[in-house]
């Protein structure tokens, strides 16, 4: 009964799955509730149920009766009488209300709270969407203080890119299957859509490009077109407008024709009739983003035609609609690029395929740019790029999709990573130019066209949108990013924190504190120095597996060898990626003196023993490293622990698992990558912990009972502790290990390391002296998100952990399992922990 009551008096509801992200309206507390003196009406100034102010009158309504429990009539009469009126500054001329407001740009607002009147006031219907998001935003984060203020984007391209496929998978979705797509066409049922325009909408997303870049021409059938239509539908009462990817080879793949030469009329033709076509069913359609000639995909160059000539055959298109063409520059060529050769550096590509066209595209052609010139890794200078596009209007690509940076199974807030960027001053001319305030906001360069942002986002039909809570203080960051590129990280990420759990002080300063963590705990255990994310790179780009960035064309390569590290990607002696930089920066970058530490190893190649600015050798630095990352994650579940019972249990639970799997993951990472520049360099760690792991008992050093398992090595040899590993013998039949423990009596935490493969589920259960300690399944098929893998591996390799168990010297442990096909039920140590031991 007590614990009831404390749940009823702290307001907090019972089961919470993320649906409503940080829109909840969650009731404040009736103390909190007493000091709001808000006006017992709302009018909005526009009577048609699709238009967004409409929208804003029915939100500000749901809204309001969500946070302090009030029902106030929307109607949609100017009236004397206090109230939350909401309108374009228009709509508030026209009938008749004085309001004396600076001049706002396309999609800014005004929101006064300071008369007996809130004012919300919108250059247009979306902005002033915007401002009804921004007053119940100040609401539900009990702020009632007195403001008034106009507030305008710093750029017009907000977008953000879905990467889903047509048969309702996601390309690097780890959220479930696509809210847009199902079976090669579009869904029927609206309401996830709407719901997710919504979310956009109130972080002042103003487009969608719902369809991969890898594209499907099928998204142009008759079908899908009038899909679309009813899409555009769905979210244009929320000020967001729809974008599609196209596939350059349409004409020729969907509509019969013999080339997809951009140059070639009947190609023009069928490009201005399709566009049409599309335009009858979306007239409002915000355009088009267009990968070509990257990674397989087809392109103008195939015929010798420049990307230029790529671009401008939908731009023309589009023209006449209004539309515009996002189109990419992570344009590269991954089958000719030869790690032998010094010289070649897939870096290099966007500057030298995008400078000399520089003035070539037409108008209404926005050049999207992913933030650094590989891609999305942990770390990257910003993409020397935008300081060629002096004539072509540039668009910033982010990944709020984690595909490098831990699939969402690891809590990793990213603007403190794309601040980095946005904040770096290119030195264009050798004059400020800042990237985000100078660049992409079109003040310094591309003055004449739109700018701005698009975020690669993979929502999903999971109902936390992103596959986990916490992660969706990214997608809230980045909207509020692209409006305000100078917004503070913390304060966005505290405001995201307050709507999303509540009020509570130590609810905040815990998510946040571990939030602002969590990157660089992550560039710690998973590449530092600027080597990037030492993942995968031909497989699922999850765990670690250092050694398959090298020896293949894909060009993200760390020239590894057994003394030295790091691309040399100086002019003097390298690559010349430094020099694509305006002086200043290229010439900082050119010499190591000059090259910060966190970007070394992109730069510069240096002997492990090249010592740092920190005083440390490169290998030190990446032994230290890799074990404060683990350490620093070991602290997220505890950290996390502090909230049970200030939020609902729900979210509590799903949280608190994905975190003790981070912090296990993370010590996978940290041995995998230790391990294996250990293994190449021959230099041990000065600090005596790699490869020395006394309070752990290898699998293979247990007793493997009646012949049921049997000892294996693995690849990449570094993902298994003393390189070896067990595994079942039969498929199906129950197997078990055994040891006596030497430890002295007292209270350990038992860690157990296994691997978790997707086929199959294993079943494991620890015994102490014959006791029952736990029992677990291989099922991380169906708790976490990350691309699922057959084989022991990085990405496989999972830990569970048992707190708080009394052991005695000479006990012993068994580990009963149960094979399930192909999942041989894997073990690879048992470690017993000592209070504050992370190992
Ligand atoms: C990365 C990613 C691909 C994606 C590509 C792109 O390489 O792994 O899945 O298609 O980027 O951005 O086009």
């Amino acid at each position: 009964m007590r614990g009831f009551w404390i749940l009823a008096t702290l307001g907090l509801a019972a089961a919470e799955d993320g649906l409503h992200g940080w829109l909840r309206y969650a009731r404040l507390p009736c103390d909190i509730v007493k000091q709001a003196h808000i006006p017992s009406a709302i009018i909005a100034l526009n009577t048609t149920e699709t238009s967004p102010i409409f929208t804003a009158g029915q939100e500000l309504q749901r809204g309001i009766k969500g946070i302090l429990g009030k029902a106030l009539t929307v109607t949609h009469e100017a009236s004397d009488s206090p109230s939350v009126i909401v309108g374009t500054a228009a709509a508030f001329n026209e009938s008749g209300i004085t309001i004396e407001i600076p001049e706002l740009e396309e999609d800014g607002f005004w929101l006064s709270t300071t008369g007996d009147t809130v004012e919300i006031v919108g250059q247009n219907e979306r902005g002033a969407l915007y401002g009804a998001f921004e007053y119940l935003s100040m609401l539900a984060q009990a702020n009632f203080n007195e403001v008034a203020y106009a507030t305008n984007p710093s750029a017009a391209i907000r977008w953000v890119n879905q990467w889903d496929n047509m048969d309702g998978t996601i390309e690097r979705g780890y959220a479930g299957l696509s809210i847009f797509f199902k079976d090669n066409t579009t869904v029927s049922n609206m309401t996830r859509i709407t719901e997710y325009a919504r979310l956009l909408s109130s972080i002042r997303v103003n487009g969608i490009v719902i369809n991969n870049v890898n594209a499907n021409p099928i998204i142009l059938s008759d079908e899908n077109m009038k899909g679309l239509g009813r899409i555009a539908d769905a979210m244009r009462p929320w000020g967001v407008k729809l974008g599609i990817s196209l596939n350059f080879a349409s004409p020729q793949t969907f509509g019969g024709l013999a080339s997809f030469d951009p140059l070639a009329e009947e190609v023009i033709a069928w490009w201005t009739d399709t566009v049409d076509k599309v335009y009858e069913h979306v007239p409002d359609l915000a355009g088009f983003l267009v990968k070509a000639n990257s990674e397989g995909q087809p392109g103008p160059i195939t015929y010798n035609r420049t990307l230029a000539d790529g671009a401008n055959l939908f731009a023309k298109a589009a023209k006449p609609h209004g539309g515009i063409v996002m189109f990419r520059a992570f344009v590269y060529d991954y089958q000719n690029l030869d790690e032998a050769n010094w010289k070649d550096d897939r870096a290099n590509a966007a500057a030298d395929y995008f400078r000399d066209l520089d003035g070539a595209f037409d108008d209404n052609v926005i050049v999207q740019v992913k933030y650094g010139p590989i891609d999305f890794q942990v770390r990257e200078p910003a993409s020397p790029l935008f300081a060629h596009l002096k004539e072509t209007p540039s668009a910033i690509e982010l990944q709020i999709a984690q595909e490098y940076l831990g699939q969402q199974c690891h809590l990793v807030y990213l603007p403190p990573l794309w601040k980095t960027v946005l904040d770096f001053d290119l030195r264009v001319d050798g004059e400020k130019s800042v990237i985000g305030t100078d660049i992409l906001s079109g003040k310094r360069l591309n003055k004449k066209g739109l700018t701005g942002y698009a975020g690669v986002v993979n929502v999903g039909l999971n109902t936390t949108w992103l596959g986990t809570h916490l992660a969706m203080s990214n997608l809230y960051a980045y909207g509020r990013l692209a409006w305000d590129p100078t917004d503070n990280e913390v304060s966005l990420l505290e405001d995201w924190t307050r709507l999303t759990f509540g009020l509570d002080d130590t609810v905040r300063e815990v998510i946040t504190r571990m939030s602002m963590e969590s990157w660089p705990a992550y560039e710690n255990y998973t590449g530092n120095l600027g080597i990037q994310t030492l993942t995968d790179i031909t497989g699922p780009h999850y765990g670690p597996n250092p050694q398959s960035m090298d020896n293949n064309p894909w060009g993200q390569w760390t020239r590894a060898d057994a003394d030295s590290i790091g691309m040399d990607r100086t002019v003097g002696n390298g690559t010349g990626f430094a020099g694509q930089y305006p002086e200043e920066v290229a010439s900082a970058f050119e010499e190591i003196e000059t090259t910060p530490d966190d970007l070394l190893l992109w730069f510069h190649h240096v002997p492990y023993t090249h010592v740092l600015k920190n005083g440390k050798t490169v290998i030190q630095h990446f032994y230290d490293a890799h074990y404060a990352g683990a350490e620093t994650a070991a602290t997220f579940p505890q950290q996390w622990a502090q909230l049970q019972g200030l939020i609902d249990q729900q979210r509590y639970e799903e949280m608190l698992f994905r975190l003790t799997y981070q912090a296990g993951h993370a010590i996978v990472w940290r041995d995998s990558i230790a391990q294996f520049y250990h293994n190449i360099s021959g230099i041990p760690d000065a600090a005596g912990r790699v490869g020395h792991h006394p309070w752990r008992i290898e699998a293979e050093a247990m007793t493997l009972l009646n012949g049921g398992y049997r000892v294996t090595e693995v690849t990449p040899f570094e993902v298994a502790s003393g390189l070896h590993v067990i595994q079942t013998t039969s498929n199906s039949t129950p197997a078990s290990v055994t040891t006596t423990l030497r430890f002295p009596a007292g209270v350990y935490d038992l860690a157990v390391a296994y691997y978790d493969l997707y086929e199959g589920q294993a079943q494991y259960e620890l015994f102490l002296n014959n006791a029952s300690v736990g029992a677990w399944k291989g099922d991380n098929e169906d708790k976490l998100g990350f691309t699922l893998t057959r084989g022991i591996d990085g990405h496989s390799a999972t830990r569970i952990t048992f707190k708080g168990v009394q052991i005695g010297e000479g006990d012993v442990v068994r580990i009963d399992s149960r094979p399930d096909g192909r999942e041989t039920a894997p073990l690879d140590y048992l470690a017993v922990l000592p209070a504050g031991v992370v190992d």
